[in-house]
């Protein structure tokens, strides 16, 4: 069977979408490195599905191994998920974002042109529309200034590939801009794991809710534009935002060349203050929160038109926040999030040690008994005291 090569595909959408396209019935291949992904995800999918992925734990600037995975296999598509995607950090560091993202991308499509591999699947942003009219994104809109270099790397990606459809009209290109991907998947397997402080709202309210972070800023609450003075989101349930990568697969497997451009997102804006408050009553947990200054580049109101994507695709988002807010706070309490203050307590621990604290960790997170703290310490000195 011809098989789909995804880059990424350990990250949280690209776990999410790789997920899916195996319950589809295709073949996956992943690439990954690992730099803002963990290994445990590969079993999570295997687990979810019951199906076996095939991995390379590579990355994808090394051309040699990239060109390996493409003579080893029979790869028909490429999904392009890897990437960095930290704002703030492709403010501080920008090399390093053109860099992996923008070369990354040209290495893989070199490496696709070389084995005449021609279906391509980018993974961009809404932020490539920039400040644009009432927030209300369409397709046919030209891509606007964007506000940071990772934002500047997907419409940097965007138009080397329209460049490369206009020299050789054989490619078949989609180009899927994501609005605000929240949520994870229903079994709580797999979700969006940050490490340290999250910039993005939804990791931030699952910390705050989770105990590790005190309490959460909300950036302005004197909007004009929108009913309660916070900012508004199109914010989309990652397992939405997957299946729309199956249809346009779909599409492109119809197709025979072409490049193609569409928006996921539900179309419905929320503001900040109704995904908070949302959280807080389908989850019945206390999210402290505060009102502090705008952040610097917020856009008041940012949502998709997706038209596009339902008359072409045949894809409608169909959960709701209620099911994102739920299936956030499920993933935490299935036990992949582990409370980072509780590692920190244990981080003078010898590494052998580390692996039997995380299981039970974990343990304690399947149990439901979050906050049990206390009986975790006493198992710790027992685990201590065995092992000396
Ligand atoms: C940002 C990126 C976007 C990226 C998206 C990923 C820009 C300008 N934005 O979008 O490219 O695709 O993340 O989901 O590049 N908020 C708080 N408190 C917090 C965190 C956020 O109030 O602690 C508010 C923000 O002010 C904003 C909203 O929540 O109004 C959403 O923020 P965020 O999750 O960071 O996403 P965006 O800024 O929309």
């Amino acid at each position: 069977m011809k098989k789909v090569l995804v880059t990424g595909g350990t990250g949280y959408i690209g776990s999410h979408t790789v997920v899916e396209l195996l319950n589809a019935g295709r073949e996956v291949i992943i690439i990954d490195n690992f730099s803002n992904s963990k290994p445990e995800v590969l079993e999570k999918i295997k687990q979810i599905t019951g199906k076996d992925v095939k991995f390379y734990n590579i990355d994808y600037l090394n051309r040699e191994e990239v060109e390996k995975v493409f003579e080893e296999n029979e790869i028909e598509s490429v999904i392009n998920f890897a990437g960095y995607k930290a704002v703030g950090e492709s403010v501080k560091e920008p090399l390093k974002y053109y860099h992996n993202n923008v070369s990354g991308a040209i290495i893989l499509l070199e490496t696709m042109q070389k084995y005449n591999v021609k279906k391509f699947i980018f993974s961009s942003s809404a932020t490539v529309y920039g400040a644009q009219g009432n927030g209300k994104c369409v397709e046919t809109m030209k891509r606007g200034e964007t506000t940071n270099p990772y934002g500047t790397t997907k419409s940097m990606i965007e138009k080397i590939l329209e460049d490369m459809y206009l020299a050789d009209n054989s490619w078949n290109i989609a180009i899927l801009r994501y609005f605000n991907p929240v949520g994870a998947h229903e079994s709580g397997l797999i979700g969006e794991d940050p490490q340290g402080i999250p910039n993005n709202l939804m990791p931030f309210i699952m910390k705050v809710a989770n105990k590790e972070i005190p309490q959460l800023n909300i950036f302005g609450n004197d909007y004009k534009e929108t009913e309660d003075g916070t900012c508004a989101r199109d914010f989309i349930h990652v397992v939405d935002l997957a299946i729309g990568h199956i249809k346009m697969l779909e599409k492109l497997d119809k197709e025979n060349s072409g490049i193609f451009v569409y928006n996921l997102g539900t179309g419905k804006p929320y503001t900040v203050q109704q995904m908070v408050d949302t959280f807080i009553k389908v989850n019945n947990i206390d999210v402290p929160y505060k009102y502090a200054e705008r952040r610097d580049g917020d856009l008041p109101v940012l949502y998709s038109d997706p038209t596009k994507a339902k008359q072409e695709l045949g894809w409608v988002a169909t959960r709701t926040l209620e099911d994102m807010c739920r299936d956030s706070w499920n993933y935490v309490l299935k036990g992949k999030w582990v409370n980072e203050k509780c590692f920190n307590c244990i981080k003078r621990l010898k590494n052998w040690r580390d692996w039997k604290i995380s299981n039970y960790i974990n343990q304690i997170f399947k149990r439901k008994w979050i906050w049990h703290y206390t009986c975790f310490r006493r198992k710790r000195r027992r685990i201590i005291k065995k092992s000396r």
